[in-house]
């Protein structure tokens, strides 16, 4: 787009910013509409977005360059992005993919010549129960085979503009398959609130304490503690923040949560505020849930004149709190929580250095809570029927239930909540899983675990999730498992540490060559030694758990590649027959002397 264009630019970005002021922290979402309505941002809207919130031109681009849901190039009119989850690429994507590129004469990662169509690969979608799965244009195709990508092809072909294609595209079922007190109880909006307001904040906190509570979203820090520190953290402001970004591989209870539970997420944020004494919260909500927005959006709607958000909640004078949505924009690592904020603050997803906490220096540099989904809604629970009744489920150092998304080899994906201490035979059994091989506990960030250790049980002192639980039967390629790992991880890495930078591009190399019949003995050793340095070295979470599926499988899973491995001590990792292919492809030969020795 040349800049005499500047002058209509303006004019079409007018709403965008009306909707979002001068503030540079809503600079993501500024960024995020207009990558839908012009499908990519254009030169001139950089500069025209850099002028109206007072940033540099520089900044501006530097964020729409570091999320994968914005293009500083354009993209189809339709853009199709196929999850490349393990579970999607299981149920057949990767054909499902070529057979559609194929269809429309397109070749993956390029804009078709008369720039109607563009398709490539995402990071997973979160539809892994009701897979294989895409995204067009931002919104979820589930269920996907050749039938319906015939369709899709022909709506695309008749430009049918996708709000008017066929509903069924694009359902999403909760396929909650196992309730219990979190899932199974009914629960009245309000009633956290209430019983907040009549027992007093000190005394929910103690609630909290008595129930154990501990986060859901990975490391299980007490909710109490955390949430009595940003309580005590002076500050001119303080912030609720609910992170619903749900990048973990795997992971899709958040999404059902969200869909189905939102007001006893939105109630423990409430209570949450209420405590920290903070008026305003966010939820971050990932791009890929962007169907989302406009439900819970009424959510928040329907809560305000229910006197449950906004001034004087419930009658209290003085209780003031309102939840505000921020949409990711596909980057895994804005799960991480500093990420997370520096997202909230309109800046690229860059972990921040730790200690300062969040909770003394978040948002803003203001004392902020992030907690995950799940974790806020138990917390409404708790705050409504006390901490006893919480802490007498579970095991001792894990009270409550925990949420599984259980897809994979298994008859009956979905949605299973279960007390902690439930061993994976039990799960395996729910779920018709049979002659199970191995299972992914909590992702790829998380652990493999062997059929020798299905005894075990999901807990914090034994198996921790955040909420991944894939199955995978006898007979799976594990290598292939641990590769589309290593692909994930090499993808998602911000970027910022060398350890990580470096480490996650390194270990993707090795496995390839390992997937690829050039691996040996060394290259195990090299494995090793980089996942030492990642777990060690690195700055943030994802580097520190990035080797994780790796050095499980070199140690439990040695039949997965010894096969693989050259009778060789070493091997270069530059394969340089394989880089004579296309001069072998120009020149039409493929005999024997065209080869290297
Ligand atoms: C790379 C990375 C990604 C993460 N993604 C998420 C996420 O998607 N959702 C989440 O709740 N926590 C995620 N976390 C954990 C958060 O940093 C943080 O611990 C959590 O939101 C705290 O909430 P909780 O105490 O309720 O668990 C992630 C951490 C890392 C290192
Ligand atoms: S560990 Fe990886 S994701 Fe984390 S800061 Fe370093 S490069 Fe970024």
């Amino acid at each position: 787009m040349e800049p005499r264009e500047f002058p209509q630019i303006e004019q079409q970005l007018a709403p965008v910013f009306e909707r979002h002021g001068r503030e540079a922290n809503q600079l993501l979402q500024i960024l995020r509409e207009v990558q839908e309505i012009f499908h990519f941002i254009p030169p001139a809207a950089i500069t025209c977005i850099a002028a109206h919130l007072g940033v540099p031109r520089t900044r501006v681009e530097g964020v729409a360059g570091f999320y994968s849901f914005l293009s500083l190039k354009p993209v189809g009119e339709y853009r199709i992005l196929f999850s490349d989850n393990i579970t999607d690429q299981m149920q057949g994507n990767p054909e499902l993919m070529r057979y559609f590129c194929h269809k429309l004469w397109l070749e993956p990662g390029k804009v078709s010549e008369d720039s109607l169509l563009s398709v490539d690969s995402t990071s997973c979608t979160g539809m892994c129960d009701q897979g294989p799965a895409a995204l067009v244009n931002g919104w979820p195709l589930t269920n996907l085979d050749h039938e319906r990508l015939d369709l899709i092809a022909e709506l695309i072909r008749g430009r049918k503009p996708v709000c008017d294609w066929p509903p069924r595209l694009f359902e999403v079922k909760d396929n909650i398959r196992r309730s219990g007190t979190l899932l199974g109880e009914p629960f009245a909006p309000g009633a956290a609130i209430k019983a907040t307001l009549a027992r007093g904040s000190a005394a929910t906190l103690l609630e909290m304490e008595a129930s154990g509570l501990r986060g859901r979203g990975g490391a299980g820090f007490s909710v109490a503690r955390k949430w009595s520190m940003c309580r005590a953290s002076p500050g001119e402001q303080h912030y609720m923040v609910c992170n619903a970004d749900e990048g973990e591989p795997g992971t899709f209870k958040d999404r059902v949560l969200l869909n189905s539970y939102a007001d006893l997420v939105c109630e423990g944020m409430t209570v949450g505020a209420r405590i920290i004494g903070a008026t305003k919260g966010f939820l971050y909500l990932r791009g890929e849930y962007r169907y989302l927005l406009n439900k819970l959006e009424q959510v928040l709607a329907r809560r305000r004149a229910a006197g449950l958000l906004g001034r004087n909640i419930l009658g209290e004078t003085g209780f003031d709190f309102d939840i505000e949505i921020h949409l990711g924009a596909g980057a895994y690592i804005c799960g991480e929580e500093s990420a997370l904020i520096e997202s909230l603050e309109g800046k690229r997803g860059r972990p921040r250095n730790r200690p300062p906490f969040p909770v003394t220096h978040g948002y803003l540099d203001q004392p902020t809570v992030v907690d995950n989904v799940e974790t806020l809604a138990c917390a409404a629970r708790i705050a409504a029927q006390g901490g006893e009744w919480f802490a007498a489920m579970g095991t001792a150092q894990s009270s409550g239930s925990k949420i599984l998304s259980i897809a994979g080899d298994c008859a009956r994906p979905g949605i299973y909540e279960y007390p902690f201490g439930v061993t994976l035979h039990e799960i395996l059994d729910d779920c018709g899983a049979e002659d199970s091989y191995a299972v992914q506990v909590s992702g790829p960030s998380g652990i493999l675990v062997s059929s020798k250790e299905f005894g075990r049980c999901i807990s914090f002192e034994d198996l921790p999730t955040a909420g991944a639980f894939t199955v995978f039967k006898r007979g799976r390629d594990l290598l292939q498992i641990v590769q589309n790992f290593a692909h994930f991880f090499a993808h998602e890495s911000c970027g910022f540490c060398t350890p990580c930078r470096v480490g996650t591009q390194l270990q993707k190399k090795i496995v390839d060559k390992i997937a690829n019949d050039h691996g040996t003995v060394s290259d195990l050793e090299e494995l090793k030694q980089l996942g030492h340095i990642m777990q060690t070295m690195s700055h943030c979470g994802l580097g520190h758990t990035a080797p994780n599926p790796v050095l499980d499988m070199l140690k439990k899973f040695p039949d997965a590649y010894q096969h693989k491995l050259k009778d060789l001590a070493f091997e270069p990792a530059f394969d340089l027959d394989g880089a004579l292919e296309t001069a072998r492809n120009i020149t039409g030969r493929d005999d024997t002397w065209a080869h290297l020795p």
